[in-house]
């Protein structure tokens, strides 16, 4: 089935959630890495528990309550001006440096392009800013338009509802395995981007697609 538009994960997959790391090395010497690392388990965890509850909390707010958490695991003292700062470099995270040019390369062959995200919607923007993206995407689709995060099938079918297409005509893009299974049950016609050599979630549920970074995007979609 040739694939007409595509929809992107965008944190993990466009934007590096890690790169956050090298703002909190300065800040807390020595724990840089595992702040980075615990602070996007925690961010994650809390989308979960929030939507399995019927509850709903925006994901700058649970980004910075999963920044406090983290930091208390840590025991690092995180002053209002360190907590400033590492929620203002969330918004021009390093963008994956392949990406710009495959979204150009996808944008120009005639496909249709979208960001579908956790993220609300001045997050997105302050973040496409920050790597140049403007203009290259159809649509800037935020999963707070209807309050549940991925994988509640509402947020998924953002997609097929912006681009007016069938899902199964639409590729989804992510760096996230359970973001992969997630879009996979929903129809999509997924490409895992497994840029850490991870091991696929035992859930059943392949993914079409699988590479290493974006670029290995371009030959899924042209196959
Ligand atoms: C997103 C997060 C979950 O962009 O990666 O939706």
């Amino acid at each position: 089935m040739t694939i007409r538009a595509i929809a992107f994960d965008a944190y993990g997959t466009l934007f590096d959630v890690y790169s956050v790391g090298a703002l909190a090395e300065q800040l807390f010497p020595g724990s840089g890495k595992a702040l980075a690392e615990i602070w996007r388990v925690a961010q994650i965890d809390y989308t979960r528990i929030l939507t399995l509850c019927g509850r709903y909390r925006n994901f700058r707010l649970l980004t910075e309550d999963g920044l406090v958490h983290a930091c208390k695991v840590l025991k690092l003292d995180l002053t209002a001006d360190k907590r400033q700062q590492l929620m203002d470099q969330y918004d021009r995270l390093e963008a994956f440096p392949e990406n710009l040019e495959v979204l150009k390369a996808l944008k120009s062959s005639g496909l249709k392009l979208a960001i579908l995200s956790n993220g609300t919607p001045a997050m997105l923007e302050n973040a496409m800013q920050a790597a140049g993206y403007q203009g290259l995407f159809d649509h800037v689709l935020s999963v707070d338009t209807v309050k549940k995060f991925k994988t509640a099938p509402q947020a998924y079918q953002l997609g097929p509802d912006a681009f007016g297409m069938p899902v199964t005509e639409i590729g989804f893009v992510s760096s996230n395995g359970w973001d992969v299974c997630g879009a996979t049950w929903f129809g999509y016609q997924t490409f895992w981007v497994n840029r850490a050599g991870k091991v696929l979630d035992e859930l059943g549920v392949q993914p079409k697609g699988e590479g290493r970074s974006l670029d290995d995007l371009l030959a899924f979609v042209a196959a």
